[in-house]
């Protein structure tokens, strides 16, 4: 028996990286899995594959999470289909950076767009179906540099903070209705978004990491897994670092 059987899950940017790999852990553990991404057909063959490796839904949907009208359509998908939503996992974001002096309003709303609006909108999209059930899990990714801080990095920062405080703020108003939420903070994770900083600053930072490693995308989708199932059903409200101690 998986950890998540039974459950159904939507998982948001589930094309690469910490995304990709929480689908397919959440179907080796046996949920049903809605993972999104935003061009059409590019989760089609991979989630194929996993639905038949895994004996389990793992469908796709192609929606930017800054849409409103798409997330809902979506969401409302997956009620006509499972008639309940156990899972968000909040994890589209994008990192843009600039130094301070050099920030732009078209770079704030970017950041903020995606990884703070979208999250308050997919929480209450899918809060309404967890609500009638009384139960449901929301986690969202947040960052080290959400909790301490990055120099070049002031806005995407900013937006991980922010998603501290939501996630904070809404299990202070959701967990009595027994919807349960909480954040990852993830440390240097071995991904797209990371590799965008280039060697040489990933090399500096690693000399923080105690572990002397990166993480891997398998790293967070098993904390995310936990947060998902069952086993971290009297936790929320809280934001679980996975760094593999990273010293400031
Ligand atoms: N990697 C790290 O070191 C690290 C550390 C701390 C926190 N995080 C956080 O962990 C999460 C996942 O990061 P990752 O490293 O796996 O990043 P990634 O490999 O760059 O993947 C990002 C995902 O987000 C999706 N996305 C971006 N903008 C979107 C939008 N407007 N609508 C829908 N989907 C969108 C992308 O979808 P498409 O495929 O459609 O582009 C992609 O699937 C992010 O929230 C990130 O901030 C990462």
């Amino acid at each position: 028996m998986g950890l998540l059987e039974h459950k159904v899950c939507l998982v948001t940017g589930a094309g690469r990286g910490i995304g990709a790999e929480t689908v397919r852990k959440f179907a080796e553990e046996g949920a049903a899995v809605y993972g999104t991404a935003r061009t059409e057909g590019t989760l089609d063959a991979r989630f194929a594959e996993l639905a038949g490796q895994y004996h389990t839904p793992v469908v796709p949907l192609y929606f930017d999470v800054t849409d409103e009208a798409a997330a809902k359509r979506a969401v409302m998908q997956i009620r006509k289909e499972q008639g309940r939503l156990d899972v968000l996992v909040n994890n589209a974001g994008i990192m843009q950076d600039n130094v301070i002096g050099m920030i732009g309003y078209d770079l704030m709303r970017a950041v903020f767009d995606v990884n703070v609006f979208a999250v308050i909108s997919m929480t209450q999209l899918a809060v309404k179906l967890m609500g009638r059930q009384g139960s449901g899990s929301v986690i969202n990714l947040s960052s080290i540099v959400g909790l301490d801080g990055a120099a070049g990095q002031a806005v995407y920062s900013a937006s991980k903070g922010a998603v501290a405080a939501l996630t904070k703020a809404a299990s202070k108003e959701l967990s009595p209705k027994g919807i349960r939420v909480n954040a990852v903070a993830p440390g240097l994770i071995d991904t797209d978004l990371l590799r965008v900083i280039g060697e040489k600053r990933i090399e500096e930072n690693l000399s923080h990491v105690r572990m002397g490693r990166l993480g891997r995308p398998e790293d967070v989708a098993g904390v995310i897994t936990f947060l998902a199932s069952d086993m971290s059903g009297y936790v929320t409200g809280k934001i679980i670092g996975v760094d593999g101690d990273f010293q400031v």
